[in-house]
């Protein structure tokens, strides 16, 4: 892979080789006794943070919100919702993660509003062909009386895509009914968000994760479309009536001129497009990153993760922007438990009766431990979610009295979403959230978080949490952004690569003891046995340890 092109900007910025944690913060730590997370917790737990040896950390949506939607149904865009403190508390946060060399990135929802923010209220009460209407997809519906929807699409989350106004006219929403769709052509629209950027950019936050970043910008006449089935992975090609419409990118290069005027500020898409399609986001005047979607989806198969892992460097070196590897976010399955199940499982829809039978616990955890490894060694920057450096699994078996996706009932009660991944951490063995919060959580811990609790992991030289410390440790260590990286062929079943002449990474994804290359042995997922790599379990390997602390 050394003959690709030179990254042309930001060589040394640091986003290029970050560790970035996603704090889902409903569910990271409880600072005021109310069962939910919050900004105060967070503040609490940034020593532990800075103990993982993370660079900065992205926080999920924290505005007022009703969170119908997990909090990406915004209120106000400018403010901090009351249940995870104030606008006070997110500057000190924000300070205080600085002190501790934490960048702080946000989350921007631009594609919709809540029903209840300002904007869409007014729209209600004007009547149609009111300017505020044009702020979203507000049109009258077709056939008899009007009263069809004006095209047949289908929200993300189920169902149709289009909500009847009491006056008669449509308005959008490709996600919740609660979440109303924005026109970008009205000018307000850009205007707004291009002072929002500003509002957060002056407070010192170092940059944002933009929701839906593909999804901006619809097709004007509102053609029906043929395939009307599963909407939530949107992979087409060119010429789809919302998903990666061209149009967008006009808006990635304003935001990025703005960016530019502050110092070292970054923005990362998230934008699900089909992977040819997703330099054209992180070219050098748009996105900085974005996230890496096919290594998520791969499967623990040595063939298909090399064929994976070289598409996306190369994908994202051939722009001169810096590759990004994430195994779990807030939507999907967590990767513990989705590695546990045999291949081929469709984990996007989580069935109402769960994985029990069919999911391997053990090795799903033993691949979890070895994901690490060789995310936090290939070039680029690694966002962890939350709970991944415990190991949490999914939690697959919460009782439906307490789902609060609106993919469950948008499904009627067919897909259970995205709660399993959202539950609150564990923090220690006290009191009845096991230290998230001293009250009842927002949503149920298992018995299995019990033993997962980060005071424990923390004593533990063998945890999941100390093999993520280790990792995060060498990795500043071993590895420089950028650096030469290949692919190298150690046989079948195996994963393996090498970085520069300095290190390399070898996983077992077969079912045999592997015997390992020659080279000092750094850091493994499993212990070696009799000097092999065993199943399920990652190595690296140093090749010239004199060069350990370069940064050549
Ligand atoms: C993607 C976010 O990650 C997800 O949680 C949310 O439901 C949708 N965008 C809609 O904002």
């Amino acid at each position: 892979m050394s003959d690709a092109p030179e990254p042309v900007n930001d060589r040394n910025a640091w986003w290029r080789s970050a560790v970035v944690y996603q704090i889902y913060i409903r569910s990271f730590a409880d600072g005021n006794g109310d069962g939910i997370g919050d900004i105060a917790g967070l503040r609490a737990r940034l020593p532990y943070l800075a103990e993982l040896g993370v660079d900065a950390i992205w926080i999920n949506p924290w505005y007022p919100s009703p969170l119908h939607d997990g909090g990406y149904d915004v209120v106000d865009f400018c403010d901090i919702d009351p249940v995870f403190g104030t606008l006070d508390e997110a500057d000190l946060l924000v300070d205080e993660a600085h002190g501790y060399g934490i960048k702080v990135l946000i989350d921007i929802v631009p594609n919709h509003t809540s029903n209840l923010h300002k904007w869409f209220q007014e729209a209600l009460a004007s009547p149609p062909g009111h300017p505020s209407r044009d702020r979203y997809h507000i049109h009258d519906g077709r056939g008899p009386n009007a009263s069809e929807p004006p095209s047949n699409w289908l929200s993300v989350f189920g169902g149709p895509a289009w909500q009847q106004m009491a006056d008669g006219q449509w308005y959008l929403h490709l996600f919740d009914v609660s979440q109303p769709d924005l026109n970008w052509e009205n000018p307000e629209v850009l205007r707004e968000f291009e002072s929002i950027l500003r509002f957060w950019l002056d407070r010192g936050v170092d940059g944002f994760r933009v929701d839906v970043a593909h999804g901006l910008f619809k097709d004007p006449s509102y053609p029906d479309i043929a395939e009307v089935g599963d909407l939530s992975v949107p992979r087409q090609q060119l010429g789809h009536p919302f998903w990666d419409r061209d149009e967008v990118h006009e808006i990635y290069r304003r935001w990025r001129s703005i960016l530019n005027a502050y110092s070292d500020r970054m923005m990362v898409a998230e934008a699900w497009v089909h992977p040819d399609r997703l330099p054209l986001y992180i070219r050098d005047d748009e996105f900085h990153q974005s996230f890496n979607w096919d290594f998520l989806a791969a499967e623990w198969d040595a063939n298909e993760m090399a064929r994976v892992i070289a598409e996306s460097y190369q994908r994202a070196r051939k722009v001169g922007a810096s590759p990004t590897w994430v195994l779990s976010n807030h939507d999907v399955m967590r990767h513990s438990t989705r590695y546990g199940l045999p291949r081929g499982t469709d984990w996007h829809r989580w069935p109402t009766e769960g994985p029990h039978e069919a999911l391997d616990v053990a090795a799903g955890l033993r691949r979890a431990r070895a994901a690490a490894l060789i995310t936090l060694s290939l070039p680029g920057s690694v966002y962890l979610y939350q709970g991944e450096e415990l190991g949490l699994p999914e939690v697959w078996d919460l009782p439906e009295s307490v789902l609060e996706d609106p993919t469950w009932e948008r499904s009627d009660r067919k897909v259970r979403g995205r709660d399993g991944c959202r539950v609150p951490l564990p923090w220690s063995l006290e009191g009845p959230a096991l230290g998230f919060s001293t009250a009842e959580p927002w949503l149920p811990q298992p018995a299995a978080f019990v033993g997962l609790a980060a005071s424990s992991q923390a004593e533990d030289a063998e945890s999941i949490l100390t093999l993520y410390r280790r990792a995060l440790a060498l990795r500043g260590e071993w590895l420089t952004a950028d650096e030469e990286f290949e692919m190298i062929d150690l046989g079948a079943d195996t994963l393996s690569y090498r970085k520069g002449s300095r290190m390399t990474c070898v996983v077992n994804m077969g079912s045999a003891d592997l015997p390992l290359p020659v080279g000092e042995v750094i850091l493994t997922s499993a212990p070696l046995k009799g000097g092999e790599l065993p199943p399920d379990a990652a190595a690296w390997i140093s090749l010239a340890p004199s060069t350990a602390s370069s940064t050549d």
